[in-house]
């Protein structure tokens, strides 16, 4: 049963109420025009908020055609089990992050309107773009691969297995992109039963927020936009999602409120482009906003390395896709090389993501082509984000360990590194202050 709530109940503590929220993936309530469903009060939180925070979680960008465009439909279920089973090896079952080449393309289709959209919500129509559309969609089909997003499902298992569940988790990703990180790390607490999940991700590219939007949207996981560092310290605590933040990575860690302590804080892919100065800034800045025992998630990709595998290989490994897995599996516990390199560049991955992911591939290709052909164009994009981001890359994990034991003063011990593979192309370092 639904009814209108009067004038004087949407007030609280004689304040007007500013913003409500629903502790689901729902969109938050539209305030000039709300209707309660009695049903869901207990779920309700309500709150006066000062003035300032209005435009924070006041926010409903998708529309209902557009959620139900981003939804999973029955086709995008079945793939998404299949991926789980073949692909990623677990439960059916288990609430993980899997985008569909079918949704990959509908955030692509939405995209350029819905960047103006995010950019008129945050009121910086004017503002530069340093990361157009097209870098950022290929970056967000690296995550049709899970040999290309391994670095990200690592940092986020190492983040929920260090977490206290009993305390609310914030963490922060500087330069999220297209949120494939936030999103990882999001869903791993969730599943391991962190009670209070809070990611801010910081980015200054208006497509890589709006991408990031829709991606959140596709995973159920709430999300908010914030146009500034001034109004993070304005979030309620309690509020579990994602929050946008448009800024620059180079000076949020200096610019945030001093009461804002981070459980983690993560960059992958991020702050490496940074020179070796900017860099060791932002650590330096990071170490008053790490919560104790918190920890630094860097990814980057390995400059001195670039992706270009031998195409008649890959098909024959497709066409005979079978039990590759075991196969590359057996082969790495015999001690054989996982990268196959020449001239600096990599021409076989045998891992065990990329045997499952050939026999994924074999799975599609038997039992639907258009899936296949779909899977098949999205990662010909992935490709070309491999080429993007091996440019210019001026602080590669690699190469900052030492200057990671100086700033935060810690031991060989307190740093863990993966995957420790000869020729692995990105390089992922943990470090426990
Ligand atoms: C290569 S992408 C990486 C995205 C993501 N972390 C990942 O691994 O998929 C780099 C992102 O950093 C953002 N970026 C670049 N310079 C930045 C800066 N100074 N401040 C905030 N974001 C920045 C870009 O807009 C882009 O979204």
């Amino acid at each position: 049963m639904e009814k209108e709530p009067d004038k004087a109940s949407l007030e609280f503590n004689n304040r007007p109420i500013e913003y409500l929220y629903i502790s689901s993936p729902s969109e938050e309530l539209d305030i000039e025009n709300p209707t309660v469903n009695e049903e869901e009060i207990p779920q309700i939180h309500v709150r006066a908020m000062p003035a300032a925070q209005t435009k924070i979680l006041k926010q409903t960008l998708i529309t209902p055609e557009t959620s139900t465009l981003l939804g999973a439909n029955s086709r995008d279920k079945q793939y998404i089990e299949n991926y789980k089973k073949v692909q990623l090896g677990i439960n059916s079952e288990e609430d993980t992050f899997v985008l569909t080449p079918r949704i990959f393309f509908e955030i692509e289709r939405l995209l350029p309107e819905f960047t103006r959209q995010v950019a008129s919500t945050l009121d910086l129509e004017a503002k530069t773009r340093i990361w157009e559309a097209s870098p950022i969609l290929s970056i967000l089909a690296k995550s049709l691969m899970e040999e290309s997003i391994k670095y990200s499902t690592w940092i986020a298992k190492r983040i929920a297995l260090k977490g206290d569940k009993s305390k609310p988790h914030i963490a922060c990703d500087l330069c999220s992109g297209a949120g494939i990180t936030s999103s990882k790390v999001y869903k791993e607490l969730k599943k391991d039963g962190f009670k209070n999940i809070q990611i801010h991700g910081v980015d200054n590219s208006i497509e890589s927020l709006a991408v990031s939007y829709l991606v959140f949207k596709t995973q159920d996981i709430p999300c908010v936009l914030l146009n500034n560092y001034e109004k993070v310290k304005d979030i309620p605590a309690d509020w579990n999602g994602i929050a946008l933040i448009y800024g620059n990575a180079e000076t949020y860690m200096g610019s945030i409120d001093e009461s804002i302590k981070y459980s983690d804080i993560m960059s992958e892919n991020g702050i490496s482009y940074f020179s070796k100065e900017k860099h060791n800034k932002v650590l330096e800045d990071s170490k008053k906003h790490l919560a104790k025992g918190g920890g630094i998630y860097l990814s980057s990709l390995n400059p001195s390395l670039s992706v270009d595998l031998a195409k008649p290989f890959l098909i024959k490994e497709i066409l005979t896709g079978k039990e590759k897995y075991q196969r590359y599996l057996n082969n790495i516990k015999k001690g054989k090389p996982q990268y196959i390199i020449s001239e600096g560049k990599i021409k076989r991955a045998m891992t065990e993501q990329t045997g499952r992911q050939i026999e994924f591939m074999n799975y599609l290709l038997r039992t639907d082509m258009v899936d296949f052909l779909k899977y098949m164009k999205g990662l010909s994009k992935a490709t070309t984000a491999a080429k993007i981001l091996t440019k210019e890359i001026l602080s590669p994990v690699n190469t900052v360990e030492k200057d990671l034991q100086e700033i935060f003063n810690i031991k060989d011990t307190d740093i863990s590194k993966y995957p420790e593979i000869n020729g692995a192309p990105c390089d992922v370092i943990e470090i426990i202050v």
